[in-house]
């Protein structure tokens, strides 16, 4: 996981918000966000749904801090299963690819042949990094933000009850995925993080303070301990995140930078493996609980989670600025992550869990829970035809992003 941040979502008229100052609007889940021309595009699965949210736990549209047992047992059941499907989806440390594989060398022989070949390939890679436009560099920055904050996501899989690693060291299947996903996953934002000082491109101290910001701002949790929850979460997320990665790497290719698209690409590998393992967890539990994980289903949809990066900052401004929004509008435009890749997310997870075909064991909630998803990417379709139509007709806005030193970038 640790996706690109790809999406606040507003209601009503756009009131950019201080990371700092909590907003009580509802926020979606992986849809972009648009920040400031005319009227709001709201993106939000409850805004496609004309819904307000509706808890699958507490149904008052604040979560319950408790999560019934019946679905904690049901995914510690699930251990001898993780063994077996999710496991091998690691990749073993010997044959594991390293950062440094994609880098200058800096490793091996004698040192003043390593100097060389470090010098030389630091002038290749920004010989070819030359090229690379702002808009794109903006998006591998929030992208590599939001891989760095990996700390905040590993102690969100420890809050889920019947996946957490309780020890630090537990032999179970679940926490052994856990500390295998997170040892892949460091791996993301060490690469990028190590591309971009090296690329000279960017500000780098802007992007290190980001980082440290949105490390100490944290993220916001639907509901924190549910295994279902956190298991659905997952998928999407790592299905955004390699959908994002794998168009910069294209984007990059295209503009002559071959390292970088080997490196996102490389990237969007992981990130397709991950969601694999985490798409086949929620089968798995959709084959067990239908009602129960329809219902979450459901509920993720309908909003109130912050994406991995939302409460990104760069401490420059104190005007209301919502970084993140910003971030998410580059990337829209860039066609690094869009609206209509989030309608292409929710159809593929529809219909890969086979929400429409569920007929047994649901109950009232669970049915209105069904049509509610199996309505939902038309409506996110024609939010976006008409957001698009919008856009169209209004004049092109610019921001400026500290990372890139303050150069102005067209938002989306
Ligand atoms: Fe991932
Ligand atoms: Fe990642």
């Amino acid at each position: 996981m640790a996706t690109s941040g790809l999406a606040a979502a507003t209601a009503g008229s756009v009131k950019l918000s201080c990371p700092k100052q909590r907003s009580t609007r509802p926020r979606g889940l992986l849809g972009p966000a648009h920040p400031a021309r005319g009227r709001a595009l709201v993106w939000t699965a409850a805004a496609a749904a004309g819904s307000t949210v509706r808890g699958g736990v507490g149904d008052k549209g604040v979560y319950d801090a408790s999560v019934p047992r019946e679905q904690v047992e049901i995914a510690r059941s699930l251990n001898a299963w993780v063994e077996e499907n999710m496991l091998p989806l690691l990749t073993p440390v010997d044959s594991a690819w390293q950062p440094h594989d994609f880098l200058p060398c800096s490793a091996g022989g004698d040192e003043a042949d390593a100097m060389a070949a470090f010098t030389e390939g630091v002038a290749e890679l920004r010989a070819a990094a030359a090229g690379v436009p702002d808009e794109l560099l903006v998006c591998l920055v929030g992208n590599m933000v939001t891989e760095e904050a990996l700390p905040t996501y590993q102690s969100m899989g420890n809050r889920s009850e019947g996946l957490a690693d309780d020890t630090g060291v537990d032999a179970l299947p679940w926490a052994r995925w856990l500390r295998g996903w997170t040892a892949e996953e460091n791996r993301h934002g060490d690469l990028l993080n190590r591309y971009l000082y090296l690329c000279g491109r960017v500000d780098m101290r802007q992007v290190e303070t980001t980082v440290h910001h949105l490390l100490r701002n944290g993220m916001e949790m639907l509901v924190p301990k549910s295994p279902y929850h956190s298991l659905i979460y997952g998928a999407f997320q790592e299905r955004a995140t390699f959908i994002s990665h794998g168009h910069t790497a294209r984007l990059a290719g295209q503009h002559g930078d071959r390292t970088l698209a080997k490196i996102c690409g490389v990237i969007a590998a992981d990130e397709r493996r991950h969601e694999a393992g985490y798409t086949m967890a929620s089968a798995k539990l959709f084959e067990l609980d239908p009602d129960g994980m329809v219902c979450a289903l459901a509920y993720v949809m309908r909003g109130k989670v912050t994406m991995p990066g939302q409460l990104m900052s760069d401490g420059a401004r104190d005007d209301g600025d919502d970084l993140f929004a910003r971030f998410s509008a580059v990337a829209q435009r860039a066609g690094v992550y869009s609206a209509s890749d989030y309608g292409d997310l929710v159809e593929h997870f529809v219909r890969r869990w086979r929400v429409a075909e569920l007929a047994t064991g649901l109950s009232g909630e669970g049915r209105r829970a069904q049509d509610y998803l199996c309505g939902l990417a038309p409506k996110i379709r024609r939010m976006e035809e008409l957001a698009q139509q919008r856009t169209a007709r209004s004049e092109p806005i610019e921001a400026r992003f500290s990372w890139i030193y303050s150069r102005p970038v067209i938002l989306g």
